[in-house]
């Protein structure tokens, strides 16, 4: 059963309209908001978030001239990544027209504008022809959403046979805790924040959703310590631009860096960890790619 909605949920609307000037001081080149891949431990957040791009095409198996879906595209740095060095036609799903916008502008000066459709539409809504895509991404966006098996049938019908779906996530360690973190403090302050944080679920639930909805699951791993990392990057960029932040965004920094302080902390406690899970639609006899 899915979990319903029990608390009172932010809107993440507000979040992503928020000018992209503040978040290119705390984010990578590409402006991607989801975890890096810190392969040595010591990458910075430019050289972590590409290797965790490259990682996710190497296991997944991208291509050049494949069609890939990004759902949840935030300022489309992993989209943008994957038409400028992949090659590939990446439709991109936001809520957000700011980012929609950021991102259409950075194609253009990149000369890969004609590889990049970012569309402003709730994913539920997507209209997608069957068997259009090779792939499907959701890098730190299905958090927003709860209707998390209506979506991965919508992804197994839009993919072609040979596609696979790629979710990277964060969630509790097991399901059963859902309710306890919903209660802890902090949690509605990072949901006010961030918006919609209460449809966490964990990456057992992830991987049982994905086979209801016909995937088969084929990996999954582990990368809690690379987000740590990730989110104390970001910490360590917002303390050093706060003065020029804050005074491009009063209300909202302050907003933005308690909520990067509660995520970290809740990663430090483990009681919050992230997993990228792979699941292809048919049994093809998928062979990981990536060297471990
Ligand atoms: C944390 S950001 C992740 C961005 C991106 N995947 C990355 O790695 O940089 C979450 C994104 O999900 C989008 N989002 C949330 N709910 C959505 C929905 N129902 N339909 C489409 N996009 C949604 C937000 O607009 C935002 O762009």
């Amino acid at each position: 059963m899915p979990i319903e909605p029990q608390v009172e949920t932010g809107d993440s609307a507000v979040h992503y309209d928020t000018a992209p000037v503040l978040f290119e001081r705390m984010l990578d080149r590409n402006m991607n908001y989801s975890s890096g891949f810190y392969a040595q431990g010591d990458e910075d957040l430019d050289q972590a978030q590409i290797l965790k791009m490259d990682r996710v095409a190497a296991t997944c198996g991208f291509q050049p001239g494949q069609t890939l879906l990004d759902m949840g595209c935030g300022w489309s740095g992993p989209a943008r990544y994957y038409a400028e060095v992949h090659q590939m036609n990446v439709i991109g799903y936001t809520l957000s027209s700011v980012q929609r916008d950021f991102a259409m502008e950075k194609a253009r000066e990149r000369g890969i504008a004609e590889r990049l459709d970012i569309r402003v539409c709730s994913v539920l809504d997507a209209e997608l022809p069957d068997e259009s895509v090779d792939h499907v991404i959701f890098f730190e966006s299905i958090i927003h959403m709860w209707e998390k098996l209506e979506l991965f049938q919508l992804c197994h019908r839009a993919l072609r046979p040979s596609g696979m779906l790629f979710v990277q996530e964060s969630n509790y360690d097991r399901n059963s805790n859902t309710d306890k973190f919903r209660s802890e403090r902090g949690f509605q302050a990072v949901d006010d924040v961030f918006g919609n944080t209460a449809n966490m679920v964990s990456t057992g639930e992830m991987m049982r959703l994905m086979e209801e909805a016909g995937f088969l699951a084929c990996y999954t791993e582990n990368i809690s310590n690379h987000y740590k990392k990730t989110l104390a990057q970001w910490s360590d960029r917002l303390d050093l631009h706060a003065a020029e932040m804050e005074a491009a965004e009063p209300e909202f920094f302050p907003n933005l860096r308690r909520y990067i302080m509660l995520a970290l902390a809740t990663y430090r406690q483990e009681g919050t960890l992230c997993h990228m899970t792979a699941a292809q639609k048919t049994p093809n006899n998928w062979i990981r790619r990536t060297p471990v």
